[in-house]
């Protein structure tokens, strides 16, 4: 049998079980048993595929047929253009928490111009290999944007912001010790473990001082919700990263009743929501802080997906 063949039939078992997309995932099962990317399989597609890797594929669709989650099988997960090694023990970092980093890394734009223009300038200054003189020097910047991730599960969050602000402090906190170990290789992998604390503990607590960002997708699902989701999620991924309590807010809750203390003037607290929870959560919030600009942010469908609430700055 060739490769093309092997895909075909892969394909079309997944799709007799009922998995969306089955063409992609017959695709990514195949690039990771053969250990090449989809350019080198559509080159080799009329390759041999041998009997042992017929047999090693056959393992790896059982496994998708009893819901494993295809990233935990092929341990990545692709998150705001990067790839992240995920594990069971660690949420999947899924697409729509991609707006939360684009909600504050514009954030960081409309409220750090001056150094996101020193970086850049003295970045290009840094890869010339060239000293400027000291009068040619941008002036010393004090304050640049200090985040914290609370939940941070793989890291996928934390690092998007690490990698496209390489100035900023980043802590990263979850109570999960798995997640964080999870987190910890992804730090490694992408060269910010320098950058990115990696805090154990609950919510805010473990943050050594205020910060500009807090940015957070806890668990916001109802408990009585958990026994009606998807087998793949309900199975395999981690409760603690699903379960927000009897209405789903519990933590997020929480998360907006200590952030002041852990706020800098001026700061934003950014929260991933359900697309349901938008009304009852801003008109909380909006009694908790009656200063504050409060929003919701929406995906591409129009639902509300991230609560932002800007404190002033006095
Ligand atoms: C929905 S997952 C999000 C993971 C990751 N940020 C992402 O978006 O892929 C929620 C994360 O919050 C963590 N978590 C749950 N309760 C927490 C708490 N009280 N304090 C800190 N982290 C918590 C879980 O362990 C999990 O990693």
């Amino acid at each position: 049998m060739s490769i093309k063949q092997a895909r075909h039939q892969a394909s079309r078992t997944l799709a007799a079980h009922a998995i969306e997309d089955a063409p992609l995932e017959a695709e990514l099962l195949l690039m990771h048993l053969l250990g090449i990317d989809r350019a080198h399989l559509y080159v080799r597609l009329e390759d041999e595929f041998l009997p042992h890797e017929e047999q090693a594929l056959d393992q790896l669709i059982d496994r998708r047929l009893s819901h494993e989650p295809l990233a935990y099988i092929i341990g990545h997960r692709e998150f705001f253009g990067q790839d992240f090694y995920v594990a069971p023990g660690v949420l999947i970092p899924r697409a729509e928490s991609e707006l939360l980093v684009e909600e504050a890394l514009d954030y960081v734009e409309s409220h750090f111009p001056d150094k996101t223009h020193r970086s850049k300038r003295d970045e290009k200054v840094e890869k010339s290999g060239k000293e400027l003189p000291t009068e040619h020097k941008s002036p010393a910047v004090e304050k640049y944007e200090k985040i914290a991730e609370i939940g941070t599960g793989s890291g996928a969050i934390a690092i998007s912001l690490a990698l496209r602000l390489p100035r900023a402090t980043v802590y990263a906190t979850d109570v999960s010790p798995r997640a964080l170990e999870i987190a910890r290789v992804n730090c490694e992998k992408h060269g910010v473990q320098d950058r990115v604390q990696l805090l154990e503990g609950d919510l805010l607590t473990p943050l050594p001082e205020p910060v500009d960002i807090i940015i957070a997708n806890l668990p916001y699902i109802r408990d009585e919700e958990i026994a009606e989701l998807s087998a793949e999620i309900r199975m395999y991924e981690p409760v603690v990263a699903l379960a927000g309590g009897r209405d789903g807010l519990h933590r997020i809750r929480q998360l907006l009743v200590d952030a002041p203390q852990k706020l800098r003037p001026g700061g934003i607290v950014l929260i991933e929501i359900g697309p349901t929870q938008g009304e009852v959560l801003t008109s909380w919030a909006r009694g908790l802080f009656p200063a504050a600009r409060i929003a919701l942010a929406h995906d591409l469908s129009g639902r509300a997906r991230v609560l932002r609430v800007v404190l002033t700055r006095h």
